[in-house]
């Protein structure tokens, strides 16, 4: 469950990617890189990033705030993501940024796994649990 601050916050953000509020399959758990993100396409300028810090595993906009880098492609320290082109960083749990030159947070998303499998959803603040 997202913090009622996350869940506002993109809720704000909605607008930028239509998406609806169903859960969608991100990909299998064993799709996961160690160390680097799972990039998943979910429109014609959009996709997600799934990463696992430990046993937990986060989904958030794959696009960086502050320029046109793949977060996927970045560097997890901890349980944030480093952005692969200026450094900037961002804590993969709130989505805020956490290191210069990125001022602007990005949307992360509830996730689960079942089976294996990682759904996400964009969280709002009108959802309650599953
Ligand atoms: S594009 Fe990500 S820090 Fe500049």
């Amino acid at each position: 469950m997202l913090q009622p601050e996350v869940a506002e916050r993109n809720e704000r953000m909605s607008g930028e990617v239509v998406l609806d509020q169903e859960w969608f399959a991100v990909c299998d758990i064993a799709e996961i890189p160690e160390d680097m993100g799972f990039r998943l396409e979910i429109g014609a300028d959009s996709a997600v990033a799934a990463f696992r810090v430990d046993t937990t595993f986060h989904v958030v906009d794959d696009r960086c705030s502050h320029g046109a880098a793949s977060l996927a492609d970045g560097f997890i320290e901890g349980a944030e993501i480093e952005c692969p082109y200026h450094g900037g960083k961002f804590d993969l749990r709130t989505g805020e940024p956490t290191a210069f030159p990125c001022t602007k947070a990005i949307r992360v998303y509830e996730t689960k796994v079942e089976e294996g499998r990682l759904y996400a959803r964009p969280a709002t603040m009108n959802e309650g649990s599953e």
